[in-house]
C-alpha cells in the first residue's frame, strides 16, 4: 500500500444551521476569521502535509466557495496600477495550481460518511485525508503535517483525537482505546455521540483523519447510524470489527470549534491575538472590557 497522501477530502456540504441567519446566504467556510476563511485556513494546512488534489464535497447554495479559488483579474490589475504589492502578495498566497481541485455535489445532506463516499471515485485506490474545515487547529507543525508523518511510518487508519471533557461526549465520535505509543494510541471501538455515562473513554475524534480505501468501501453498506445520517465515524468503526488498525493521534496545537458561535468567537479573539498589527490594540480593548465587568461586580 501506498503511504504517501496527496489527496484530501473537503467536506462542506452540510447546512451550517448553527449559524443561520447568515447561512442563508453565505457557506459557512466562507465566514472569516479576522481576514482569511475558515476554507483558506483547511487549504493551507493541507498544502503544508504535501497533498496536492483538494477534493471538495460541496452542495446547493456553496457558490462563493467556487468563486473564492477562482483568479479574480479585474481586482488584482486594479491593485498592480495602485502599487498595492502588499495586496497582490497575499491574493497569491491563496493561488490554486490549475486542475487542483475538484468538486463534488452531494445531492442531500445525509451525513459526513456519506459526503465523503461522494468523492469515492476520485479517491480510487489510495489512502486520502479528510479535512473539515470547521475545526481550526493552530500548531506549530500543522495537524495534518503531524498527521501524514506519522502515517507513513504505520499505513493504518488515523484519526486525531483530544481530550474533551465528558459531559461533551455527545457532540463527538469517542474512542475505546487499547495501548499507547507516543501520539498514537490504539483504537478498539469508537461510538458516535454517546451519553457521558456511555462514552467509553474521554478521548474525542476532531476533524482531520487519514483514512485507507478500505472505508470507502464499508460506507458502500452503511445505512444511517447516528441522527439519521450516515457516519464517518460507522465506517471507521466498521474497519475495527474486521480487524484492521485504527489509530487515534494525539496532535500537539489547539483546536476551536468554529461549527459552532461560542468557538467562532474564541478563534476571532485567539487568532486576532496572534496578529502583529491588531495584537496591540485588541488586547487594550479586551482589557477595558473587563475593567468594565469588574465595575458592573
Ligand atoms: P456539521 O455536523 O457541523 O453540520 O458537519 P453542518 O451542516 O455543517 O452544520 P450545523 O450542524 O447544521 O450547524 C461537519 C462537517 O461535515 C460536512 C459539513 O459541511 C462540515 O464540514 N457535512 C455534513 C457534509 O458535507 N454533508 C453532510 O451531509 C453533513
Amino acid at each position: 500500500m501506498r503511504r504517501k497522501v496527496t489527496k484530501a477530502i473537503f467536506p462542506v456540504a452540510g447546512l451550517g444551521t448553527r449559524f443561520l441567519p447568515a447561512t442563508k446566504s453565505v457557506p459557512k467556510e466562507i465566514m472569516t476569521l479576522v481576514d482569511r476563511p475558515l476554507i483558506q485556513y483547511a487549504i493551507d494546512e493541507a498544502r503544508a502535509a504535501g497533498i496536492k488534489e483538494f477534493i471538495f464535497v460541496t452542495s446547493r447554495g456553496k457558490g462563493a466557495l467556487e468563486d473564492y479559488f477562482d483568479h479574480n483579474p479585474v481586482l488584482e490589475s486594479d491593485l498592480r496600477k495602485k502599487g498595492k504589492t502588499e495586496l497582490l502578495e497575499i491574493l497569491r498566497g491563496t493561488d490554486m495550481e490549475s486542475g487542483a481541485i475538484a468538486y463534488i455535489r452531494q445531492h442531500k445532506a445525509l451525513g459526513l460518511g456519506h459526503a465523503v463516499w461522494c468523492a469515492r471515485r476520485l479517491i480510487a485506490n489510495e489512502p486520502f485525508a479528510v479535512i473539515l474545515p470547521d475545526d481550526v487547529i493552530a500548531a506549530e507543525k500543522p495537524c495534518l503535517q503531524q498527521m501524514v508523518e506519522a502515517f507513513e511510518d504505520i499505513g493504518e487508519n488515523m484519526v486525531a483525537a483530544m481530550e474533551v471533557p465528558r459531559e461533551q461526549s455527545s457532540a463527538y465520535g469517542m474512542l475505546d482505546i487499547g495501548e499507547e505509543n507516543g501520539p498514537l494510541v490504539r483504537v478498539k471501538g469508537m461510538v458516535e455521540k454517546p451519553a457521558a455515562e456511555d462514552s467509553p473513554s474521554n478521548l474525542a475524534v476532531i476533524g482531520r483523519y487519514i483514512l485507507t480505501p478500505k472505508v470507502l468501501q464499508n460506507l458502500n453498506k452503511l445505512k444511517s447510524g447516528s441522527g439519521g445520517e450516515i457516519q464517518l465515524t460507522d465506517a471507521i468503526a466498521e474497519d475495527i470489527r474486521q480487524e484492521r488498525e485504527v489509530y487515534g493521534y494525539r496532535f500537539r496545537g489547539r483546536r476551536f470549534d468554529c461549527g459552532n458561535k461560542s468557538g467562532f468567537l474564541r478563534a476571532t479573539v485567539a487568532f486576532g491575538l496572534a496578529r502583529d498589527d491588531l495584537r496591540d490594540d485588541l488586547m487594550a480593548y479586551l482589557r477595558e472590557l473587563q475593567h468594565v465587568d469588574r465595575a458592573a461586580e
